[in-house]
């Protein structure tokens, strides 16, 4: 009763903000991510009849309080699912930073999704993954797939059409980049579930973000089906701001960015004057994500360089959640 999965965090290039339904996490609109493969979660799950709780260790510290008990209700989901009773020990594993605004949950909860449920004896479609997986971290529904995906919103009441699809895979656009540069190591203070609640209930931008996203969206598709980076760049960034926005004049406001956050914006529009496909991305954190092409990297990577930021994470389009043999303990 034991398996592993590694999950790879992806990073919304239509950003999912604000849900509909809070307990199933049905959100208000569909969102568009890229899953990568430099920020890896492994996961081992493991039942047992001689468990009294569920254990959660992450990156090698025994977790106890919110992320814990959000692990928790994930399997105690699961466990009803498949009506199973055991408890599970859980541990996990990442590449990158916690809670940094780097999509760590994405990559957590696909990964915890597929192994309680392979380690249950089960083997569901990556449809079924990807609305369980939902259930635990909005953005983890997208990280079952490899390449670009994108998750529909769906309309019906109990979220069973509210799930990803692979829009296409890795090996489409293998030229595509995404450099993200660590401005912060910091946990953030306000975690995105608290962050987009607040937003759907206090920001009178919300509705003017939502307006505009069926737009983004059909720009996006077309963006990556034509392997078009401007236009997927420039779409991107700007609805990365839109977002940001609604967050900033929510009550009491929410600003993720730092200082270095605003310095590697401007590097980055700096770099676009002078003519390089540089654009950026950013989540509810202060890191700030460039997405680009294989030909510009050096280019770019020296920039960021040159401005300070010392820690970059490249990564191109990475698989989806897989099975692995390589257990954590
Ligand atoms: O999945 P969550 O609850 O961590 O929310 C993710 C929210 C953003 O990262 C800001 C946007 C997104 O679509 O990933």
């Amino acid at each position: 009763m034991k398996a592993t999965a590694n999950a790879n965090a992806n990073i919304a290039l239509v950003k999912y903000w604000g849900k509909r339904n809070e307990k199933l996490i049905l959100p208000h609109n569909s969102s568009i991510s890229v899953t990568l493969d430099g920020l890896k979660t492994t996961t081992t799950a493991e039942f047992s009849k001689n468990f009294h709780k569920d254990e959660f260790t992450l990156n090698g510290e025994r977790k106890s309080g919110e992320e814990a008990k959000k692990v928790s209700a994930h399997l105690t989901l699961i466990r009803k699912m498949f009506r199973r009773k055991e408890f599970c020990r859980v541990e996990s594993q990442n590449n990158f930073p916690s809670s940094a605004g780097l999509a760590s949950s994405s990559s957590a909860f696909a990964a915890l999704t597929l192994a309680s449920i392979s380690a249950l004896g089960f083997n569901p479609k990556p449809k079924e993954l990807s609305i369980i997986a939902r259930q635990g971290s909005g953005s983890a529904s997208r990280s079952i797939f490899g390449g670009f995906a994108e998750w529909k919103k769906g309309v019906q009441v109990g979220g069973g059409d509210s799930y990803a699809v692979q829009l296409y895979p890795k090996e489409h656009w293998p030229e595509f980049r995404v450099l993200a540069c660590i401005v912060s190591e910091e946990e953030k203070k306000v975690k995105s579930r608290a962050g987009m609640k607040q937003t759907v209930e206090t920001s009178p931008f919300y509705r003017a973000w939502l307006a505009t996203v069926e737009e983004d969206l059909k720009k996006t598709r077309r963006a990556i089906k034509e392997k078009n980076i401007g236009l997927l760049g420039k779409t991107a960034e700007l609805n990365c701001l839109k977002m940001q926005a609604t967050m900033i004049t929510t009550a009491p406001s929410i600003v993720y960015w730092e200082e270095g956050t605003l310095k590697a914006m401007h590097a980055v529009w700096q770099l676009r004057e002078e003519g390089v496909n540089a654009f950026f991305t950013m989540d509810a954190g202060p890191q700030v994500k460039i997405t680009c092409l294989e030909k510009d990297l050096q280019k770019i990577k020296q920039r960021m360089n040159s401005e300070g930021f010392g820690k970059i994470i490249e990564s191109r389009p990475g698989d989806g959640t897989v099975l692995s043999t390589k257990h954590l303990f």
